[in-house]
């Protein structure tokens, strides 16, 4: 496994795949790897010639007052999960390495679709993922790129940057990786105290009831919203940001809900950010 600090020795490592004409799959993460980010390493193995990840915590897209500077980071053991796992290259760049002109004067202006959701609550946030992954595609150069439903919303924007922009990505959605009790996954879980943990777990609920509810024939949005407030509401360590039904395309929400729509759910638990999605099925 190639492992690459700089630009410099991503370009060089780069040039005899480019020149081999392999079919490149990349993989950004800002790591702290766990098997949401390795299920899709698996699924970037079966669909490309040679694997790359990024691991960047990305300064961009934290906010003032967010958890840029306590975000759990352990290089070494994400390098050995990777290497296990068949990665072919990590890059892992400095902040000063990823962004050596210090501020970015050009950068992506992720739209309309980036107000709704987890935008309204983190003003700037996608912009920042947007640009960094503009750059990273910029620097590899991919013909495949793999996010996670986990983050519906950044997966649609990348989806539609990618359009809007023609950048010849194709980004594939891998499914959301859960823990056996249905939390799902994320580097920020290591934060949770047990009370916290197990009151997470509303998230989880509050989307199987609004499938229930759905199943048993209720097609009303706002009906479904209240559904999920009342199972999360049951948590005490929950604090709610939002829970919507969704049009999975628009993110906007939807009046009458048809199988596909996503139910999306965000929420504070103790200090700690926690974000859950689910998509409907008829
Ligand atoms: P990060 O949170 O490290 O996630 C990297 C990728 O792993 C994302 O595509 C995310 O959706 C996916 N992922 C996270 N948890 C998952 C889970 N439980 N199941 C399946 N996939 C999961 O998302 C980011 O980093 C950053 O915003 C990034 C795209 C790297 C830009 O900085």
């Amino acid at each position: 496994m190639i492992l690459s600090p700089t630009r410099q020795i991503l370009s060089e490592s780069l040039r005899p795949i480019r020149a081999e004409g392999l079919l490149l799959g990349l993989v950004p993460t800002m790591g702290y790897i766990h098997e949401g980010h390795l299920s899709l390493v698996d699924l970037a193995r079966e669909r490309s010639e040679f694997l790359a990840v990024s691991i960047f915590v990305n300064p961009l897209q934290f906010g003032p007052g967010e958890d840029l500077s306590r975000y759990p980071r352990e290089l070494d053991r994400d390098l050995t999960l990777l290497r296990d796992r068949g990665a072919d290259l990590v890059f892992f760049p400095s902040v000063e390495e990823m962004y050596p002109d210090g501020a970015l004067q050009v950068v992506v202006d992720p739209g309309p679709m980036s107000q709704r959701l987890c935008g309204v609550h983190r003003p700037g946030h996608f912009g920042g993922v947007l640009t960094v992954v503009a750059r990273l595609f910029g620097l590899f150069r991919p013909q495949i790129a793999l996010f996670g439903q986990k983050d519906y919303q950044q997966a649609v924007l990348v989806r539609r940057m990618v359009r809007d922009l023609e950048m010849g990505v194709e980004v594939v959605l891998g499914p959301i990786v859960r823990e056996e009790d249905g939390l799902a996954l994320s580097s920020r879980n290591v934060f949770l105290s047990r009370d916290e943990r197990a009151d997470a777990l509303g998230l989880r609920r509050g989307l199987q009831e609004v499938q229930r509810a759905f199943e048993e024939g209720n097609r009303s949005g706002q009906e479904l919203g209240r559904v999920l407030f009342r199972e999360v509401e049951k948590h005490p360590l929950l604090q709610l940001q939002y829970g919507e039904i969704v049009h999975p395309d628009s993110l906007e929400p939807l009046e009458t809900v048809v199988p596909g729509a996503v139910a999306a759910v965000a929420a504070h638990c103790g200090g700690t950010r926690l974000i859950d999605n689910h998509i409907l099925k008829g």
